[in-house]
């Protein structure tokens, strides 16, 4: 029975799953780093993190054992991903389980910065009543425009217009609308047609800035811009300058160029102190829901590759989407990506009289990952004569 190690107070949901399908699942509440993980993690096949252990090339040289990794959150540059990928460790993470958690918080800033509640309470706790509906608004029948219409923007989309909100989108893709939601030929289009613009695209070269003094001059005067996405998308002492000559009516900021390393480290930015702006420190994904959702769907993808060895969704490894093998044995290999592998892997089932029924190859410029499902009586003498061959890696039977 594998054993599963299970770092950084991982949600108990996760525990439970795993447990529930006869794992063996220990956890501990804090990170570990460097020799303190690489002994706790000794006899375990499978590990899991947050962010904060560092599942070093030293940690993973230590425990050949481990076989698969999973990352309870977003990021993995704690893993070091191309040595797990050489030695056929499969990394995954859970990158979408927060979409509805970062599409909440748009909606809540929407309504907030139209109302001007930032300002309105800290008034109030400076003693200050001000009640006026001068410059108040509803945001129904407003015009949200959403750029990049991924998992986070096409579920703002849906909300929004379950407000009574109308909305436009831009992608670089060519995305299906959802409900009456209207894509925009160009960025310059969905800037000057919307009352709220909302920023959902990832970090990329093409992203970086792509929010400067030109873009937010094409903003409508009066309009909100909402950034959740990354920090660098925005030019932020533009958008300061935007917001202080009254362009624009205010703005909700959740991601920021520079943000600090922990709790400790004090923030700083050009926007502090502005009127209706909303500063929040990077907290778009940040709920126990969410939380509790990264631990099913990592949990989910473990289960999926020690139950019919799938790696859909792995970050490091090539993607092979399978499901229960059906009755039939099932033998995984993982091999050096090099000629002639699936030759000599055949020629040993044919030797050990196996009949396959279905094989499914997907390499990347590393490794190769082969699955076949066969009819075969010794199903394990064969897996072991593959696991000699100078190509394989990894070669186990389901
Ligand atoms: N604030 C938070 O706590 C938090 C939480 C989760 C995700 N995020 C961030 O939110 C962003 C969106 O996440 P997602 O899960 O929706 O990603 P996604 O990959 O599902 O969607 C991104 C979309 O942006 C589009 N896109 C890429 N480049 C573009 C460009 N130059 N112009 C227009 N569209 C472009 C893509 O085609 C895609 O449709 C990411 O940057 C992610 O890191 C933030």
């Amino acid at each position: 029975m594998k054993k599963i190690l299970l770092l950084e107070g991982v949600h108990p949901g996760a525990h439970e799953k795993l447990k529930s399908q006869g794992f063996h699942v220990e956890g501990e509440k804090s990170a570990l780093l460097g020799d303190e993980l690489a002994k706790r993690a000794q006899g375990f096949q499978v590990l899991g993190v947050r962010s904060k252990s560092q599942v070093t090339r030293a940690v993973l040289e230590k425990n050949p054992q481990i076989e698969l990794i999973g990352c309870f959150c977003i990021g993995t540059d704690q893993v070091d991903l191309k040595f797990a990928n050489q030695t056929g460790v499969p990394v995954f993470n859970a990158p979408y389980s927060n979409t509805r958690s970062v599409a909440e918080l748009v909606i809540s800033q929407m309504v907030a910065l139209s109302r001007r509640m930032a300002d309105r309470s800290r008034q109030m706790h400076q003693g200050i009543w001000q009640k006026s509906a001068l410059g108040m608004n509803e945001v129904r029948g407003k015009t949200v425009g959403i750029i990049g219409y991924g998992h986070i923007g096409s579920q703002l989309s849906v909300l929004s217009e379950a407000i009574g909100m109308n909305v436009i989108y831009y992608d670089v893709i060519k995305k299906l609308p959802l409900g009456n939601a209207r894509s925009m030929p160009t960025l310059a289009d969905l800037l000057k047609n919307a009352d709220f613009i909302s920023l959902h695209v990832p970090d990329t070269t093409w992203t970086r800035n792509m929010i400067k003094a030109d873009e937010l001059k094409l903003m409508k005067k009066g309009a909100y811009l909402i950034n959740a996405s990354r920090g660098g998308v925005v030019d932020i002492p533009a958008l300061a300058a935007a917001l202080k000559s009254k362009h624009l009516g205010g703005a909700a900021i959740d991601v920021f160029p520079y943000e600090p390393a922990s709790n400790e480290e004090p923030f700083k930015s050009e926007l502090q102190e502005l009127e209706n702006v909303i500063l929040t420190p990077h907290i778009g994904g940040s709920t126990e829901e969410a939380q509790e959702a990264i631990g099913h769907e990592v949990a989910e993808s473990f289960l999926r590759f020690l139950k019919y060895g799938a790696t859909t969704g792995a970050v490091n490894f090539p993607v092979l989407d399978v499901n229960d093998p059906r009755g039939v044995t099932r033998i995984l290999n993982i091999h050096k990506n090099v000629p002639g592998v699936l030759g000599s892997i055949n020629s040993i089932i044919s030797e050990f009289g196996g009949n396959i029924v279905g094989q499914h190859l997907a390499t990347d410029s590393t490794v190769g990952y082969l699955i076949t499902d066969l009819e075969i009586n010794e199903a394990k003498k064969a897996a072991e004569k593959i696991s000699q061959l100078a190509t394989s890696i990894r070669t186990s039977v389901l």
